[in-house]
């Protein structure tokens, strides 16, 4: 390689979704390039930029005199942090502003944020004037390799996380990985776990890599960048064979069981637990759970801990600062997650490092034991 050569090249992840295609662009220097990006590809010269307070004060500038230099106009709306903003309330502030702004059909939505943004100014997208484009532009490590590839959008209810909500595929995707700096090692680590979980589900290769080069990924440049290339396309891959979820695509729910009801025990306290942390656990816990059903090796499950561990994620339910509710209460928030239809259970569960399954026959009765166990 030249000793001179700059800044790593920027990788283009392809979504051949039909008319619905769009491609995901991941690199340095992506927000300075975001109007003439978007204004390639799409023939409105309006926007509503959806961001949070977190991300305002770094990026938004910078990403509006980008758009101002194309020739689009925009008009930006701040809101709070956090996951309680995928509410209602600020589903309705943000489509009175895009519509304040007289964006058309043709004009652009664009979300500047982690997965909570993402999430919402999609569902926002996909309904005012009955769905007008969307520019994704994720700042979080978890947005970058997951939420914002896909096209599932919604806020939460009172009912349960993500139950309101449409698919509305983005128009494109701007991951600038410089960005990503400012991210918290928490959050950051947080999003690794989902890169991981690529890795986990059909991508053993993909994993060992991972063990070996992770330092590097948490460094920043090229190998950062080629882990979430693999990761949107890892993504992309399961979203093209099974759009709307009707089998395949519940693999991207390995670990996300036990995690979900690991974020419903600790009440979605972010100083206890994020969702990604929640799923390094929830991965270990698959990968143990495998084994105990006779279905992999105890070895595996170690391998994954050993790495999530590394990286400095948590990996058991003891990790967790403070008390936890008894298995059956996890058991509970378990059967509501996944409807247990007589006595059984959908779940991830594994064969191996990458040798991920929907098993739709897993037994409620060793689920509870097993988490009796873990959880004594
Ligand atoms: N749609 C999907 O397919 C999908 C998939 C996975 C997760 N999700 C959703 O994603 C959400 C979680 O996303 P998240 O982890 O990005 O959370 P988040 O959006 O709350 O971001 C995490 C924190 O990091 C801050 N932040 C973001 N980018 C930053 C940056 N570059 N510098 C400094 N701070 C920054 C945010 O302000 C926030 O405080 C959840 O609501 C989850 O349901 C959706
Ligand atoms: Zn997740």
């Amino acid at each position: 390689m030249n000793a001179i050569s700059s800044a790593p090249a920027v990788q283009t992840v392809h979504v051949p979704l039909g008319e619905r295609a769009y491609d995901i662009l991941i690199g340095p220097g992506l927000i300075a390039r975001a109007g003439a990006e978007i204004a390639s590809r799409l023939k409105g010269r309006k926007a509503a930029v959806i961001t949070d307070e977190h991300v305002a004060p770094l990026y938004l500038d910078a990403l509006v005199a980008s758009l101002d230099a194309a020739g689009i106009a925009s008009a930006a709306v701040v809101l709070p942090a956090g996951e309680k903003t995928k509410s209602f309330e600020h589903l309705m502030t943000a489509c009175d502003k895009v519509l304040e702004a007289r964006v058309e059909r043709n004009d652009c939505v664009i979300a500047l944020g982690g997965g909570v943004i993402g999430d919402l100014s999609g569902f926002a997208a996909g309904i005012v004037r009955r769905g007008v484009r969307f520019v994704q532009v994720p700042t979080s490590l978890l947005a970058q390799v997951d939420s914002s590839v896909g096209g599932k959008t919604g806020i939460n209810s009172r009912h349960g996380k993500n139950l309101i909500g449409v698919f509305h595929q983005p128009d494109l995707v701007l991951a600038d990985t410089d960005v990503l700096n400012t991210l918290s090692e928490r959050e950051f680590r947080a999003g690794y776990a989902e890169v991981a979980k690529y890795g986990l589900i059909d991508k053993p290769d993909f994993f060992a890599w991972l063990e070996a080069n992770w330092k590097a990924v948490f460094a920043g440049g090229a190998a950062r960048i080629a882990a979430i290339a693999a990761s949107c396309q890892a993504k992309a891959d399961v979203v093209v064979a099974d759009e709307r979820e009707t089998g395949q695509r519940a693999l991207l729910n390995l670990g996300h069981t036990f995690g979900h009801a690991l974020e419903a025990a600790t009440t979605y306290d972010s100083r206890r637990l994020v969702h990604g942390e929640g799923v390094s656990i929830g991965m270990v816990l698959a990968h143990e759970f495998s084994a105990r059903m006779n279905l992999a090796s105890p070895d595996d499950a170690r391998r994954v801990e050993r790495h999530l561990q590394a990286v400095g994620l948590p990996t058991r339910m003891s990790d967790i600062p403070g008390e936890l509710p008894p298995a059956e209460v996890l058991m509970d928030a378990i059967a509501q997650d996944k409807k247990v239809k007589r006595g059984k259970l959908t779940f991830i569960l594994t064969r191996g490092i990458g040798q991920s399954f929907v098993a739709d026959d897993v037994p409620a009765s060793e689920v509870i034991s097993f988490l009796r166990e873990k959880h004594p």
